[in-house]
C-alpha cells in the first residue's frame, strides 16, 4: 500500500520523485508503528481507552462515596483525619477522571446512581461496625483498585507506552496512592487488634460485595 501510494505520488508529481521515496518510507514507518502497537484499529483503541476512563471514573466515584459513608460515621473519631486525608486524595483522582472524560468525550457509566448509594452504604455500614471494620473495608477496596490499575498499566505498556505516556503517569500515580491507602488501612487494622471482631471477616465481606458490584457493572456497562 505504501509503495503504491508513493508510485502514484511520483506519477502525479514527476518533480517529486525523490520525495516519493521519502513518502514511501514514511508510510512504511507508520504501518510498522501501527503493527508494533498490536494491530489494533482506531476503533478498538478508542473503545479500549473509553472503557479504561469510564471504569476508572466509576471506581473513583465509588471510592469517594465509600469514604463519605465512613466519614459520616467516624468523622469525629480518632481515625477521622486519616479517613479525610484519603478521601481528599480520592477527590483529586475523581477530578482527574472527570477531566479525562470531557477531553476524550467518554460517557459515564449508567451505574453512577447505584454507586452513589451502594458506595455510601458500604462505607457507612462497615464504619458502624467500628474503626476496624472501616479500615478492613479500606484494605479490601484499595487492594482491588490498585490491582485494577496494575492490569490497565500492563495493557497500555504492552500496546504503546509512548502514545499513552501521560495516561500511564496518571495511572501509576493513582495506583501508588491507592497502595498507600491500603497500607494505612492495614496499619490501623493491626493497631486495633484488641477489638473483638477480626478484620479478615470484614475484608471477606467487602471483597464479596465488591465482586458483586463488579459483576453487576460488567453486565450493565
Ligand atoms: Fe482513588
Ligand atoms: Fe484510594
Amino acid at each position: 500500500m505504501g509503495r503504491a501510494a508513493g508510485a502514484l505520488l511520483g506519477k502525479l508529481c514527476p518533480g517529486l520523485q525523490g520525495a516519493s521515496s521519502h513518502y514511501t518510507q514514511h508510510v512504511h514507518q507508520l504501518l510498522v508503528r501501527h503493527c508494533s502497537s498490536g494491530n489494533y484499529t482506531g476503533h478498538e483503541e478508542k473503545a479500549m481507552l473509553d472503557r479504561i476512563i469510564r471504569v476508572d471514573h466509576a471506581g473513583e466515584y465509588g471510592a469517594n462515596r465509600i469514604y463519605a459513608g465512613q466519614m459520616a460515621v467516624l468523622g469525629r473519631s480518632s481515625v477521622g483525619p486519616i479517613i479525610q486525608h484519603m478521601w481528599d486524595q480520592e477527590k483529586d483522582h475523581l477530578q482527574k477522571f472527570n477531566e479525562l472524560m470531557v477531553a476524550h468525550r467518554v460517557r459515564p457509566t449508567v451505574l453512577l446512581p447505584f454507586w452513589n448509594v451502594a458506595g455510601f452504604t458500604l462505607g457507612a455500614v462497615t464504619a458502624l461496625l467500628g474503626k476496624k471494620g472501616a479500615m478492613a473495608c479500606t484494605v479490601a477496596v484499595e487492594a482491588t483498585i490498585s490491582n485494577h490499575y496494575n492490569n490497565q498499566i500492563r495493557t497500555l505498556m504492552e500496546r504503546d507506552p509512548e502514545k499513552y505516556r501521560s495516561l500511564l503517569e496518571t495511572l501509576k500515580k493513582f495506583r501508588d496512592e491507592e497502595l498507600e491507602h491500603h497500607d494505612t488501612g492495614l496499619e490501623h487494622d493491626a493497631e486495633l487488634k484488641n477489638e473483638r471482631l477480626r478484620g479478615t471477616r470484614f475484608r471477606t465481606l467487602t471483597v464479596n460485595t465488591l465482586d458483586l458490584f463488579k459483576t453487576i457493572g460488567s453486565q450493565l456497562n
